[in-house]
Order: structure tokens, then C-alpha cells, then sequence
């Protein structure tokens, strides 16, 4: 007899773990299945976020910025550091140590929540009365039904095509996030988010960066004022980014790889590097699901096809997170998980894209929530926008960064905040306010009368409010 569940929540990432979480809170016998495998066959469940995305690449962005700091910034505060060297190994070790705490802090949820762990690959066997058969294969080898299944199977690298990652020359995020030495050349391709933080990375280190990028412009989906005001940063920093590239071959020998392209003029060129980051996007995975066994649909892109409350052309059968359209966040994949429980317990919680930020966790961070002026403006619609320079900023100036502004955009006439945008300090952090102002339909007026302690970051997000009115008191 196999063991029935309320819920079967196929893939453990943000998506999957907190989807059953959320439903094991709700009083429904929950079953996750994740099949992602620690170094040692392990269960390592958290998806790409834990094992091979924002916390091992947050953890070596740590790791780089105090090892950058301690070169280039400790002497102005008349800090003296000698005979500075970086030990990679003890660094990945480090993040290594940070992703198994992340795992077994996902297993001890579980537990708290009544949640049952399956490791090993969930598949659709067939539908049967009132709910699916799910087949585990692996280490909890067996069959379970449930009523409702929530797949949430992420995503994985996009490939150039005709170069498969090996992951030591030609990497992936997972490559990249473990190269044992810090190469001499390294070559990314694409300027978007893993691109830039990993970028970011390897150059603190020692590394010589080139970025190829195909798009004419940087960071198409940032406001154009904060994506210039970062890429102005990124070069002076010493990072190689050239734009409206075509890729063609790509070589990968013993002593190293060879790319060849050409440039946005038409010219022809190759570039040696000692190892190449592929960083162009990545694609909802479905391998595996046999979605076919019980005509789950797919999109023409691949993903899951969903509604806008997550549902799938099946009754019962949901899907969430990168699997499914929409941005490729882990937090978004969490409010997602969250949402579909409560549905599934007859709740109408909701789940608004407008207001899900974006943080790149460069230096300078960069972080958006809401419209881009382009978007704007190609919208017709009218708006005002204010904008306050960290330069100005007190605390900015105590913590010696001052690079980058804080922007707010409004209504021209209601005076909304249609869109906050932020490069500077820990930009990650501030864009918390915008968001919950914007959740609360908040006027730029409200932050601007909204007391900020001082010295903070946030009083920058202030002033940009009061440069909405024209009206900044320390610029
Ligand atoms: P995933 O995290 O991909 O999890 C899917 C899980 O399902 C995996 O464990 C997989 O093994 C498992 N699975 C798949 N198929 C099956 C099956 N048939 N049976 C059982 N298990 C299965 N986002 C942010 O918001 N902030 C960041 O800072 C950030 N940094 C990132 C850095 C990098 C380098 C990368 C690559 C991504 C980053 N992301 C970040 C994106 C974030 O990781 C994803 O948006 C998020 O992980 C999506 O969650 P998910 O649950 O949908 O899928
Ligand atoms: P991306 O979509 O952010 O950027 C891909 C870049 O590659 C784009 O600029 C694109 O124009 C370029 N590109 C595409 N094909 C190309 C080609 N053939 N040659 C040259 N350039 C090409 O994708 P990325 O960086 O791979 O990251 C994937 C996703 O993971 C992100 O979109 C994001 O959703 C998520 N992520 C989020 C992070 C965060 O929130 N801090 C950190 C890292 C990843």
C-alpha cells in the first residue's frame, strides 16, 4: 500500500521546501522529494539557492570583498596589512560549511513541520481517482499518492550551443562557484546577474576579467541611470565588459579556452582565457518529471505552463518558481510556494511581480523595485523622479563608499511611488523600505516625512523622496 499524502511537492528549492513548509503549517500531510546530492550521496536539499546559487555565491562574495577591502581600502583608515595572500581552498571550505548548515537547517524544517523527506528523483507515474501517482527513484525508492502536487524543479545553466559545460574550463554557475585556483584569465559570457557577481569575484581575487556581452546595452532590465552609474564603477574597479558580441567557437585544450567572436564593428577576434564562465540565462527543468505520463503542459519555452495563480492544466497539479514564467528569484519562487499552499487550504493570498525587488550583490549592490523610467516612459505615463548621491551621504562617507544614488520615481499626479532604484552600499538592505512603502501604496511624500535615523544608508532613499518635490536638504 503506498502511503497517501494531502501534498506531494516535488523539488526542494526556495520554491518546493517552503511550498511544503507552508502546507505542513496549514495541517496537510506533506511529502517533499528532492534529489540534489551532497559531495557524499547525501540529501542536500535547497535546489540551485543552497547548493550552487545565492548562498554559495553571497558567501564568496563576502570572502572576495574583505580580501579586496584589506588591499585597496584598509591603508585609508590607516589600517597596515602585510603579506596579504588569499587561501582558496580555506575559502571554499568556508562557503562549503555555509551550504551544509543551509541543508540540514532545510531537514530540521522539515521535521518541525511534519514535512516527509523523500531523496531521490519524483516523477508523474499516473493519474488515479482524486489525485497522482508519484514514483521516488533513488535513495527512498518507492511509489506515494497524492491529491495535490506541487512541482517546483527550478531551473538549470542555458549552454551555448555545441559547448557543453565541463566544468573545469567551461563552467557553469556550478563551476564557477569552485574553481581551486584563482585563474590568471578568466572569460565570462553574458553581463547579466551570475555573470557580474561571479565576475565580480574572481577579479577581487587576482583575476583578469572580460565579460562578452551580445546585447548592445548594460543591464537591459535595470533603470538606465543606475545601470550606467554601475558600469561606470564596474571598469574603473578594472572589470572588461564589451558589448554587442557574437560568439563562434569555442575551444576548450589543456591549455585553456579559446574563444572566438566578433565584435559589435563586425571585426573578428579571439580571446585566450585560462577558464570561461557561461553565464547566458538558464532553462526550466522539467527532466525527469514525465510530464507526459499524465499531459502536464509546457509552454513554448518549456517552462510549466501556469496560470497567474500558479495552477497547471491539471486539476490538483501546481508549479512554481523558476520552473514556471516570471523572474528567476529564489523569492519569488518562496511566494509562490507560500501562495499555493494557502490555495490549496482555500485562501486567496496573492502574489504581485510589481513588487518583487532585484538585487545584484556587486559593489557597488544594485537593487530595483517597481518600473524603470524607460518603462515609463514607454508607458505614457507621467511621472516625477528624484535622485540623492551616496556622495552626500554622512554615513556613506564614515563607511567609505560613496559610489552610486538612490532614485524614487512617482506619480505626477498622485504622487505613488511607481519605481525605487538603488546602486551604492548595501543597496540590497535599503530596498526593503521601497518595497514595503510600495505594498502600502505609499506617496514619495510619505518616505520623505517618515523620520530616518542618522547617520544611515537610508536617509539617501529620504532625500531621493524629497528630490521628488525638488526639495533634497543635504544635495
Ligand atoms: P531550484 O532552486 O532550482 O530547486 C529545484 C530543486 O528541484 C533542485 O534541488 C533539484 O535537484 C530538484 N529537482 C528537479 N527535478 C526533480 C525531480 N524530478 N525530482 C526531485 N527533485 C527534483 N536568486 C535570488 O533571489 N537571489 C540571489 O542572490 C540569487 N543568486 C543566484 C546565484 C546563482 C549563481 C544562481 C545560479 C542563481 C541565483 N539565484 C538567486 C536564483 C535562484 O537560485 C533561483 O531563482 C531559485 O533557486 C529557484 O528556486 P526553485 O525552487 O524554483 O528551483
Ligand atoms: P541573465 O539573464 O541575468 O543574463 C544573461 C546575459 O547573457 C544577458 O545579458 C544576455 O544578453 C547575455 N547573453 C545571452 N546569450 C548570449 C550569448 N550567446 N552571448 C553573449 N551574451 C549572451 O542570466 P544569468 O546571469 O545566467 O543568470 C540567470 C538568472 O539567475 C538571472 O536572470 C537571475 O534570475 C538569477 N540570478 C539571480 C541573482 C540575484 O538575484 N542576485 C544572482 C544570480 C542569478
Amino acid at each position: 500500500m503506498s502511503k497517501n499524502f494531502d501534498v506531494i511537492v516535488i523539488g526542494g528549492g526556495p520554491g518546493g521546501y517552503i511550498a511544503a513548509i507552508r502546507a505542513g503549517q496549514l495541517g496537510f500531510s506533506t511529502a517533499c522529494i528532492d534529489e540534489w546530492k551532497d559531495s557524499k550521496g547525501g540529501p542536500a536539499p535547497g535546489g540551485t539557492c543552497t547548493n550552487v546559487g545565492c548562498i554559495p555565491s553571497k558567501a564568496l562574495l563576502q570572502s572576495s570583498e574583505h580580501f579586496d577591502h584589506a588591499r585597496h581600502q584598509f591603508a585609508a583608515h590607516g589600517i597596515q596589512a602585510q603579506g596579504l595572500g588569499i587561501d582558496v581552498a580555506k575559502m571554499l571550505d568556508r562557503k562549503d560549511r555555509i551550504v551544509r548548515q543551509n541543508n540540514e537547517g532545510i531537514l530540521y524544517l522539515f521535521k518541525k513541520n511534519k514535512v516527509t523527506f523523500f531523496h531521490g528523483r519524483g516523477s508523474f507515474a499516473k493519474a488515479i481517482d482524486g489525485g497522482y501517482e508519484i514514483r521516488v527513484a533513488g535513495a527512498s525508492e518507492q511509489t506515494i499518492t497524492g491529491t495535490n502536487v506541487i512541482v517546483a524543479t527550478g531551473s538549470t545553466a542555458r549552454a551555448l550551443p555545441g559547448v557543453d559545460f565541463d566544468e573545469k574550463l567551461v563552467l557553469s554557475n556550478d563551476g564557477a562557484l569552485r574553481m581551486p585556483t584563482v585563474p590568471d584569465k578568466l572569460g565570462v559570457i553574458g553581463s547579466g546577474v551570475i555573470g557580474l557577481e561571479m565576475g565580480s569575484v574572481w577579479r577581487r581575487l587576482g583575476s583578469d576579467v572580460t565579460v562578452l556581452e551580445a546585447l548592445p546595452a548594460f543591464l537591459g532590465a535595470a533603470d538606465e541611470q543606475i545601470a550606467k552609474e554601475a558600469l561606470k564603477a564596474f571598469t574603473k574597479q578594472g572589470l572588461k565588459i564589451e558589448f554587442g558580441i557574437t560568439v563562434g567557437a569555442v575551444q576548450a585544450s589543456p591549455e585553456g579556452v579559446q574563444v572566438d567572436y566578433t565584435d559589435a564593428k563586425g571585426g573578428a577576434r579571439t580571446l585566450a582565457f585560462d577558464r570561461l564562465i557561461v553565464s547566458i540565462g538558464r532553462v526550466p527543468n522539467t527532466t525527469g518529471l514525465n510530464a507526459e505520463a499524465v499531459g502536464l503542459r509546457l509552454d513554448e519555452r518549456g517552462a510549466i505552463a501556469v496560470d497567474d495563480e500558479c495552477r497547471t492544466n491539471l486539476p490538483g497539479v501546481w508549479a512554481v518558481g523558476d520552473v514556471v514564467r516570471g523572474p528567476m528569484l529564489a523569492h519569488k519562487a518562496e511566494e509562490e510556494g507560500v501562495a499555493v499552499a494557502e490555495r490549496i487550504a482555500g485562501q486567496h493570498p496573492h502574489v504581485d511581480f510589481n513588487t518583487v525587488p532585484w538585487v545584484i550583490y556587486t559593489s557597488p549592490e544594485i537593487a530595483w523595485v517597481g518600473q524603470t523610467e524607460q518603462q515609463l516612459k514607454a508607458a505614457g505615463r507621467s511621472y516625477r523622479s528624484g535622485t540623492f548621491p551616496f556622495l552626500a551621504n554622512g554615513r556613506a562617507r564614515a563607511l567609505g563608499d560613496t559610489t552610486g544614488l538612490a532614485k524614487v520615481i512617482a506619480d505626477a499626479q498622485t504622487d505613488e511611488i511607481l519605481g525605487v532604484h538603488i546602486v551604492g552600499p548595501f543597496a540590497s538592505e535599503l530596498i526593503a523600505e521601497a518595497v514595503v512603502a510600495m505594498e502600502f501604496k505609499a506617496s514619495a511624500e510619505d518616505i520623505a516625512r517618515i523620520c530616518h535615523a542618522h547617520p544611515s544608508l537610508s536617509e539617501a532613499t529620504k532625500e531621493a523622496a524629497l528630490a521628488v518635490d525638488k526639495r533634497s536638504l543635504n544635495f
